[in-house]
């Protein structure tokens, strides 16, 4: 008998609206009531390794653009990217270093990293601006376990770690490997950004969508449907552990994948490590917890938009951006060693390639399942206790639209 995961949820069986898939009223309120005041991802310490270092990340759905920056004294800060002149954006890279300002390529206001205000181009002919009060606009900023966050409310009074709660405790100190060395796959897409999120979040799909990639490995004999190992569930957030075949082997027509994996030592094709160096990762307490014989990789949710994938060969991240009702950005990095061999390297090339394929799987089919709802022929999902995930996310959601608060949203999802 299996563990009955939506139970152990505290959630109803019961079919699920595809309203918020499709309402641009509901879309607002996501925006006003999740986006805008629960704590979002923007990348890792290591992304702004040095003094000097910034990214610059985009909040479609709040029409916000961030500048994260590592200051003087190694202090990690956000601002919006917006200069107090005339409103332009100020920098206009996505990563880089500058050593001591940020010049406004409209008429060279500049700013130092910290977001101080440091000197206006002609300032003879203004009316005396006082630039102490003119700095780049702070955001609130803080960093867990390596992982960076904002928070676009300025009065929020929900720390970062407050906000994370037991979820933030249960992933602490995972060793992740290769944490500062990462390639990005971005796409943009003509879906509501929980259908994104839904084709991340449940195994049922792959041994269908996924037959010609991973699918076998990722299913079996004696489990078929490639059911879930374990589910924790932690306030908004969550996390499942995936079924792995241990008998997965690579048939003898997939000729580019044995040679791939040839004579290295990994615990799965999703590995983008030798298995000597993520031996502290698979013993982390919270890496398959339920520490399964037959497991592939956990599925950890932090809500609204974040997917820290652990697999034992290594990590990987999902970020889902949305955009309008119909439209959303698919962020994916995935985090890999330097090649220090030709093998190595030629093993990395198939390991993301591999991990591009299975993705553009999921990818080429999340439009068509916006356009089966928008079609309104159906208005309800019909989800199986493998889609626990989506299940709880709606649950969640629903009540986060209708918190006044984000401290009433996390009671409620207590
Ligand atoms: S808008 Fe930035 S310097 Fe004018
Ligand atoms: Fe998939």
């Amino acid at each position: 008998m299996r563990a009955n995961f939506t139970d152990a949820a505290g959630l109803g069986k019961g079919p699920v609206s595809m309203e918020p898939y499709r309402s641009a009223a509901y879309f607002e309120m996501e925006r006003d009531k999740v986006f805008a005041r629960t704590w979002l991802i923007m990348g890792r310490t290591e992304d702004v390794a040095n003094v000097g270092d910034f990214i610059v990340k985009e909040v479609e759905i709040c029409g916000a653009s961030i500048l994260i920056t590592r200051a003087a004294g190694n202090e990690i800060r956000a601002f919006h990217n917006v200069c107090s002149h005339r409103g332009n954006q100020v920098v206009w890279e996505e990563k880089g270093s500058r050593k001591t300002m940020f010049r406004c390529p409209y008429h060279n206001w500049t700013y130092g990293n910290d977001g101080r205000l440091l000197a206006i181009s002609d300032e003879k002919m203004f009316f005396g601006v006082d630039k102490s009060k003119c700095g780049l606009e702070p955001i609130q900023c803080d960093v867990w376990d390596g992982w960076i966050f904002i928070n676009l409310n300025s009065d929020n009074k929900v720390g970062l770690h407050a906000y994370l709660g037991e979820m933030g405790i249960f992933l602490s100190d995972i060793p992740y490997p290769n944490a500062g060395r990462s390639i990005k796959i971005q796409a943009y897409l003509k879906c509501n950004w929980k259908f994104l999120i839904d084709a991340f979040s449940e195994s049922y799909h792959i041994p269908v969508l996924h037959s010609k990639t991973i699918g076998p490995s990722f299913s079996g004999l004696n489990d078929p449907a490639g059911h879930l190992q374990n589910a924790e569930f932690f306030g908004p957030h969550h996390s499942i552990s995936l079924f792995g075949n241990p008998d997965y082997a690579p048939t003898e027509a997939q000729l580019v994948e044995r040679l791939a994996y040839k004579g290295m030592a990994s615990e799965s094709v999703l590995a983008a490590n030798q298995s000597d160096e993520t031996e502290a990762l698979r013993a982390h307490k919270s890496v398959n917890p339920a520490k399964s014989a037959t497991w592939s990789m956990d599925i950890n949710e932090i809500f609204p938009n974040f997917h820290l994938d652990v697999a034992g060969g290594g990590f990987w991240t999902h970020e889902i951006w949305p955009i309008a009702p119909d439209y959303s950005r698919y962020e994916m990095r995935f985090f890999v060693p330097k090649p220090e061999s030709v093998r190595s390297a030629f093993h990395q090339e198939h390991y993301i390639a591999r991990l591009a394929d299975v993705v553009l799987e999921d990818l080429a089919n999340v439009e068509r399942t916006q356009k089966g709802v928008a079609s309104r022929a159906k208005n309800f999902m019909i989800l199986q206790d493998n889609e626990v995930l989506i299940r709880r996310m709606m649950d969640t959601l629903d009540k986060f639209v209708v918190s006044d608060t984000l401290e009433k949203a996390l009671e409620g999802c207590a």
